[in-house]
């Protein structure tokens, strides 16, 4: 029999090599959809105008959506705001309208942000909550508005994802520059929560997703610490001070705009629905998970 294809938008960047690796052991043909072909699997496609060539996407059997600009990168202007939203609504989108003329297509898989519940209160998050009215949730509802247009006609699931925690890629290996340097510290209040993943948790996770073809959507967090524990437990894992005063809130919000939210802002939100669906995480602490980083 033939191994089951999956495609991946956006699966030449950080999240998307690991899954990519990770598919392959388990025995999927992996194809990646990129607007920069370099590898032999590599299908191209551009969402702006609007071209691909449907003929090369007529075996897919799953459809993994991981495409957007990086929202960490560059300040939040006008322009910025709009390119972050529409590399993800309207990808998203365009690749919806493929998705109904893939033949074979019987899954749909995208990212979502956890993010999504707009500020930090004392309550813990549940997917079917509201979405908070900030610029990023309505971000996100907009985004997973998008994939759900393929709901009536396959199973569509969307992984909320919160900071994904790896060696080589994302934003750990920023915090850890800084902390090498001597200069960890907790930023603003050090109290907000901060959900996290570990990069293999998340990959073992879309697997599971495919396997078990979930639908809706999933807050994707192993664990949940303050942004104090969190900066600390780096400095810990690499041997590194953690003495200095907490960096104020309103600095960060001089160096990096409305952006700052990002660090500033929390979430607590529970994992309790993709546990009960089946899921185990393998890294649930953050000295286990910064052990393989
Ligand atoms: N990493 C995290 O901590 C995290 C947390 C929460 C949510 N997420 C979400 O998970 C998804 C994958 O994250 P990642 O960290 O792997 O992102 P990444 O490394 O920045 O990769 C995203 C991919 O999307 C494609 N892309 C970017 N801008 C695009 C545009 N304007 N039009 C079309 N394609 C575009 C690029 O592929 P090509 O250049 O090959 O076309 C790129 O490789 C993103 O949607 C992100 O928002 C990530």
């Amino acid at each position: 029999m033939d191994n089951k294809k999956v495609l991946i938008a956006g699966g030449s960047g950080f999240i998307g090599q690991k899954l990519t690796s990770l598919l392959i052991d388990r025995g999927y043909d992996v194809s990646t959809l990129t607007r920069k072909p370099k590898h032999r699997k590599d299908i191209f496609w551009n969402p702006i105008t609007r071209e691909i060539n449907l003929s090369q996407l007529s075996e897919i059997d799953v459809l993994v959506n991981l495409v957007g600009e990086n929202i960490g990168l560059g300040r939040w202007t006008k322009k910025r705001k709009k390119e972050l939203v529409d590399s993800r609504v309207d990808s998203t989108t365009f690749l919806c309208e493929i998705a109904e003329k893939m033949p074979k297509l019987s899954y749909f898989i995208c990212a979502s942000a956890i993010n999504c519940y707009g500020k930090e209160s004392d309550k813990i998050h549940i997917e079917s909550d509201d979405f908070g009215s900030n610029f990023l949730s309505q971000l996100i509802k907009s985004w997973e508005n998008a994939s759900d247009t393929l709901a009536s006609k396959i199973p569509v699931a969307k992984l909320r994802i919160p900071i994904v925690l790896s060696e080589n890629d994302g934003a750990l290996v920023r915090i850890k520059k800084i902390t090498n340097f001597g200069l960890g510290a907790p930023l603003g209040s050090g109290k907000q929560t901060m959900p996290w993943i570990h990069i293999a948790d998340l990959c073992r996770l879309f697997a599971f997703a495919i396997d078990k073809k979930l639908v809706g959507s999933y807050n994707a967090n192993a664990g949940l610490d303050s942004n104090k524990d969190f900066m600390k437990s780096v400095a810990l894992s690499m041997k590194r001070p953690f003495f200095l005063p907490a960096v104020p809130s309103f600095l960060l919000k001089l160096f990096l705009g409305e952006q700052a939210c990002i660090v500033l802002e929390g979430i607590k939100v529970s994992n309790e629905k993709i546990r009960a669906a089946g899921f185990t995480f393998q890294d649930t602490t953050l000295s286990s998970a910064l052990k393989k980083t």
